[in-house]
């Protein structure tokens, strides 16, 4: 089994659990595990080529699962296996509104897979908004994050990247690389403005940022 470009040895033990997953796909989608299922909480395993040409297939899968959802990040533990590779796409804001002031600083993010990711901080600037996570399915809730971070990994082809990003897209790694930790927004997640999510898409999810919604519940920004 060649595991260009990796070069680390295939894991059959491993090739197995995937190919059984992926033989349980239904119309190329899988079953996402929900918060409370260990595999959510334990560090991801590095990837290093373990899974040969099993890995395409596999970002396939997941790709067509995050889109199901739908979502615009994915980690592998997320579908119970516990790799360090997560796939990310965000169409970003409906056309016309691409340019509009968004406070979220939401650009669309073509679709990429992170492999080994890490990240840390650029810079001295926090963001409050609301995000949820397909493993908590029903709510939302208000993370503080940095801004901007810088991330780096690689890519499912191999490649070293190590590149800055801000706004929405910076939020969405920092996302699914925690995913890979063992770590859910739900960690540090403001309390008081978890919403489910009908709530939210009633009385939140037409402002801009948490302010009101801070003022309302009770709870503090970074302001
Ligand atoms: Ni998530």
């Amino acid at each position: 089994m060649s595991t260009e470009p990796w070069g680390g040895p295939a894991d059959e033990d491993l090739r197995a659990s995937v190919a059984q997953l992926l033989a349980a796909a239904q119309d190329g989608v899988v079953g996402i595990v929900e918060a409370g299922h260990p595999v959510l909480r334990r560090p991801a395993q590095p990837y290093a080529g373990q899974l040969g040409d099993l890995l395409a297939p596999l970002l396939t899968v997941m790709r067509a699962t995050m889109r199901a959802a739908p979502g615009v990040g994915l980690a592998a533990p997320q579908i119970g296996l516990s790799l360090a590779i997560a796939v990310l796409e965000d169409p970003g804001l409906p056309a016309g509104m691409e340019e509009s002031a968004d406070e979220r600083e939401r650009t669309a993010l073509a679709p990429r897979v992170l492999v080994n990711p890490s990240y840390e901080r650029v810079g001295d600037d926090d963001r409050s908004f609301y995000e949820g996570c397909l493993s908590v399915p029903g709510y939302q809730g208000v993370v503080r994050r940095p801004r901007s971070v810088r991330l780096r990994g690689q890519d499912e082809r191999g490649h070293e990247f190590d590149e800055i990003l801000t706004g929405w897209p910076a939020r969405i790694v920092q996302h699914e690389t925690d995913h890979l930790a063992g770590v859910l927004y739900v960690d540090s997640v403001e309390t008081r403005s978890l919403t489910t999510n009908a709530t939210y898409a009633r009385a939140w999810a037409h402002e801009a940022t948490p302010r009101s919604a801070a003022r309302v519940l009770g709870f503090a920004l970074e302001d």
